[in-house]
């Protein structure tokens, strides 16, 4: 993997740039800018090379269309304002652009595309799509750790066409994590929440040889605790999962990790509502779960207590509701506070649990945090990532 911060002879050159602008958006507004922070030292050093910036990036999962509030047009105010130079943002068809339409004026400093994903083409690795996509610059960089996992069109395809580089970003996460990997003491508890079932319930297979415990919270329990004989409401879930939970539980004995589930929830009949606590075997079918409860935040903190690292990718409840904060917030405070004894290492990632964390101002208090969620996973779990190898 060539590093862009290597490269000589930069000057003048159209960088196709991909990014993961993924943040959070509540009415056009971004609620979290961490990722878009990220990204400023690459966005930097390529402006003092004199390059010509054409950045591409998704937001959301459009599937495919175009989706009036998944635009990156506010994402592209926010880089305006912190670079203090212009952003343009391209909404034309992508495949009506050519290479000299950019950068024809003297005074254009950064191109942006448009979601990426209003293309299907983007999800399905499309060659044509990629090879048009390549012939809009001179140079491709790949600053995108956290979806680096997706074998998508400007993560993999595109690096065929181009002379392609890591960027900044993505340098740092992956030297970092080669470090934990290597430096990795047991016990290792591994906590895994968020609502991102379907990209992470496979990976738990994956990881149950390597850790001594997996802590399972968010909507991924919800498949557990059904498992398990109890009624879940309206409660988030993965379908078709039966199967692969079996494995989970016939693996973990096998291997000797330790599979945990909650032992009691918060419950409420809309997302927006307050929090009752109860068994499982209590929820109605007008309920949903939306955080773990007192035992099981006490069966966690005990856990956290016996373990030497500790790896943590998503939040334990719907934190936007702070009615459903208190499990992400206790499992927050117990690791820091091992942390700071020195009691354990940790590492943190995901956008969603990035963005609680930087609401609580805890972010800078663990040994490492990871912008990126699924990638972060499945590098640690040892897979080959279509983004990286394309690098390579
Ligand atoms: C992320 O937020 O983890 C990345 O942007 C990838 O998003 P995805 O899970 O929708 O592919």
């Amino acid at each position: 993997m060539k590093s862009i911060l290597n490269e000589k002879n930069l000057k003048s050159k159209k960088i196709l740039l991909r990014l993961d602008l993924n943040v959070p958006l509540e009415n056009g507004k971004i609620s979290d800018t961490t990722r878009i922070d990220k990204i400023l030292p690459t966005l930097n050093f390529l402006i003092q090379q004199k390059t010509k910036i054409i950045i591409l990036s998704h937001v959301g999962r459009p599937k495919g269309k175009t989706v009036k509030e998944l635009s990156l047009k506010p994402i592209g105010e926010d880089l305006r304002k912190k670079l203090n130079t212009s952003v343009k943002l391209i909404t034309e068809n992508i495949y009506e652009i050519k290479n000299k339409d950019f950068f024809e004026k003297f005074d254009e400093e950064i191109f942006m595309l448009e979601n990426i994903r209003f293309y299907e083409e983007e999800e399905k690795n499309d060659q044509k799509f990629a090879k048009h996509l390549a012939s809009l610059g001179d140079v491709y960089v790949n600053d995108a750790f956290s979806c680096s996992h997706r074998a998508h069109a400007s993560i993999q395809q595109i690096s065929k066409y181009l002379p392609s580089f890591s960027g900044l970003q993505l340098d740092l996460e992956v030297t970092a994590l080669n470090k934990i990997i290597i430096e990795i003491t047991k016990p290792i508890t591994c906590i895994i929440g968020g609502s991102k079932i379907s990209t992470k319930i496979d990976i738990i297979k994956n990881l149950i040889p390597k850790f001594d415990n997996i802590i399972i919270v968010g909507g991924m329990a919800n498949n557990f605790i059904e498992y398990f004989g109890n009624n879940i409401g309206k409660s988030i879930k993965e379908k078709n999962c039966y199967q692969i939970v079996e494995e989970i539980i016939s693996l973990s004995k096998k291997n000797g990790c330790k599979i945990i589930y909650p032992d009691d929830v918060l419950v409420s009949k809309n997302l927006n509502g307050s929090s009752k606590n109860k068994e499982l075997d209590q929820i109605l079918p007008d309920e949903m779960i939306l955080d773990i409860g007192p035992k099981t935040i006490n069966k966690i903190i005990d856990i956290i207590n016996n373990s030497k690292t500790i790896l943590w990718n998503g939040p334990a409840g719907y934190f936007e509701n702070p009615n459903f904060a208190n499990g992400s917030i206790e499992i927050a405070k117990k690791i820091i506070e091992n942390n700071e004894s020195k009691k354990i290492f940790s590492v943190v990632g995901g956008g969603d649990t990035v963005s609680l964390l930087n609401s609580l101002k805890f972010t800078d208090k663990f040994n490492f945090v990871s912008t990126a969620g699924g990638a972060f996973l499945e590098y640690l779990e040892g897979k080959k990532l279509p983004g990286i190898t394309a690098l390579n």
